[in-house]
């Protein structure tokens, strides 16, 4: 593994340290470099510098300049502009020289891990017990998937956790239903993911039935509460049967989003019900909760719902159960003590974003978490349908996430039919599904996600504009090229001019690692898409003013090859970091 510094780092570098020789007192300013339209890049950095200093920019810029050494090395091209700008312009021969060291380095591209790394648990696909997925659980699992594989890709420890729905009073119910129709589920093992949620489904609506028809069922479901949370044995292997049903549920749909769920990252509500007591213990001893109306509770000044009275945080009810902030406050305690975590991140919809507050709150005030361990939600918006509002089945029922899989997917087949001359039914199925779920998972990733989205299968699976499937064509397309070259091999000529087109591309592709980083720090796969998205673009236009296999010397083509393959490389490595696949043939 050879880290490769970028080529914006080193000129960042050597801006900063003439700036530094040139006045002493300016050490540690940034130049504030950034890509331009006019020369490569520009900085803008000395203009505040002046100012501050009280000095002539321009004058100060032209001192700096006088201390860059300028040549085919790194900086080809330095000059003052406007009112004390720098343009600065890059040697080829750097260009192409920092491209084939990435080119050399393989699956990382030279982007060199973090120093410090620390562990990031990541709180995501979370879906419930008994319940049918929905796009908001959707959304959990594709925005917490990607960042977890950026995070991973800076070099971040990452542990997942699947915060699952599977514990509370709403068991009470179906446990009591089970113990008096047993058999009505069969064993999770012979059954397959659709069959296990109608079994659910099932059960579910049985049961609700029984529950509000029968005042007696209502009491012995009450009393099954109770069983299942003082242990009782029996209760809680009928419980573990709904649980394991619907893990083969979830895993369906997880695997229909071609993401990888680790058994062991599954850790419910339920794994944190023995901690619970001994939370509201320390809250309570600390001060942190007080009783209030037998209920133990946390207050906030800050927080205040309607009428401006102030929103509690229930830890404990007054009937001594615990409920959904017991279990997420002794979650914390467990991320931080046993899992040794620096950073909290709960990929869950925004809707939840009081919640968070109170507890992050809480947390703090407990000392759970602090200045070296940090808690973040990453609250995503609603899903809206195409008409902009909330999605929703003609008939106004909640859409079930695998139907929308599965029609994203039947429309990625029409695509992939169309545009496939010399693909077998088997292989449009498998691309099908491939561009599909891609279709699915980009169009959520490359909006913001704090906003809410449109679910557009029309849109996703359109080959023009800002799609997934516009950048599988485009990595598809570099393949084909790479394929036809037939002797020809990729390879850097440092010493050949380029043209305005290959600069673009090369400079893009060397901001590759830190765009990736800085989407990672943000939690911002959307700023990773715009990137890849831009890089299909400048591939295009490259491709459209620079002949590849038809150059004029083979020094030429073997040059051009070589930017194919760091492009194609480029975006099978970002694609594969939102969790979405790259075909070799479309
Ligand atoms: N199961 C919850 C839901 O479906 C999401 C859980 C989010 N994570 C957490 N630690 N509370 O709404």
């Amino acid at each position: 593994m050879a880290s490769v510094t970028s080529l914006s780092d080193s000129v960042q570098q050597q801006l900063a340290s003439a700036l530094t020789a040139t006045r002493p007192e300016a050490a540690g300013a940034d130049p504030l470099l950034r890509r331009s339209d006019r020369a490569d890049y520009q900085a803008n950095g000395i203009l505040a510098l002046a100012k501050k200093a009280k000095e002539n920019p321009r004058e100060l810029a032209a001192e700096v300049v006088a201390r860059i050494t300028t040549g085919d090395e790194l900086i080809k091209d330095v000059e003052v502009s406007g009112p004390g700008f720098l343009n600065i312009t890059l040697g080829d021969r750097a260009i192409v020289q920092n491209l084939a060291a990435r080119h050399a380095d393989g699956e990382r591209l030279g982007v060199p891990p973090k120093q410090d790394p620390g562990v990031t648990v990541v709180d995501y696909a979370q879906p419930n017990v008994a319940k049918e997925m929905h796009v908001g659980h959707l959304r959990s699992a594709v925005i917490g998937d990607a960042l977890r594989a950026m995070l991973d890709f800076t070099g971040e420890k990452t542990i997942g956790r699947h915060h699952i729905g599977d514990w509370g009073t709403q068991f009470g119910m179906l446990i009591q239903y089970l113990f008096e129709h047993p058999g009505e589920l069969a064993p999770a093992g012979d059954v397959d993911g659709e069959q296990a949620m109608s079994n659910l489904n099932r059960v579910y609506k049985a049961s609700r039935a029984v529950f509000d028809a029968d005042e007696e069922f209502k009491e012995r479901a009450r009393r099954r509460v109770v069983a299942l949370q003082s242990g009782d044995k029996e209760t809680l292997g009928l419980w573990q049967q709904f649980v394991d049903e619907s893990k083969v549920y979830f895993n369906s749909v997880f695997e229909k989003l071609d993401m990888e769920i680790r058994d062991d990252e599954i850790v419910g509500e339920s794994a944190y019900n023995e901690g619970m007591p001994e939370t509201a213990r320390i809250l309570e001893e600390t001060g942190v909760a007080v009783r209030s109306e037998g209920a133990l509770v946390v207050f906030f000044d800050e927080i205040r719902g309607k009428d401006d009275q102030p929103v509690p945080l229930i830890v404990q009810k007054a009937d001594g159960g615990f409920g959904y902030a017991a279990s997420d406050l002794t979650a914390i305690r467990n991320r931080v003590r046993d899992l040794h975590a620096t950073t909290l991140l709960y990929v869950v919809d925004v809707r939840q974003s009081l919640h968070f507050r109170m507890v992050f709150e809480t947390a703090r005030r407990a000392g759970w978490l602090n200045d070296d361990v940090t808690a973040h939600n990453m609250g995503y918006g609603t899903v809206l349908g195409a008409d902009g509002k909330p999605f929703k089945t003609r008939a106004g029922e909640t859409v079930r996430l695998e139907d929308l899989l599965d029609e994203a997917v039947q429309r990625a087949a029409e695509v992939v039919r169309e545009k496939a001359r010399d693909l077998t039914e088997d292989e449009i199925q498998e691309r099908a599904a491939q561009v599909g779920i891609g279709a699915v998972k980009y169009a959520d990733l490359s909006t913001s996600p704090n906003r809410d989205y449109k679910f557009d299968l029309d849109q996703m699976v359109s080959l023009n504009g800002d799609t997934s499937v516009y950048l599988q064509y485009a990595y598809a397309r570099i393949r084909s090229i790479l394929r036809k070259a037939g002797e020809a091999r990729p390879a850097a000529h440092p010493e050949l001019a380029l043209h305005e087109a290959e600069r673009a591309l090369g400079l893009h592709l060397d901001a590759f690692g830190n765009t990736v980083f800085e989407a990672a720090a943000e939690y911002a796969p959307h700023k990773l898409a715009a990137y890849l998205y831009q890089l299909a673009s400048l591939y295009t236009s490259f491709y459209d003013k620079c002949p590849v296999l038809k150059a004029e010397t083979p020094a030429q083509v073997e040059n051009r090859l070589f930017l194919c393959d760091v492009t194609a490389r480029t975006l099978h490595r970002g694609m594969a970091l939102l969790g979405i696949r790259t075909p070799e043939r479309l």
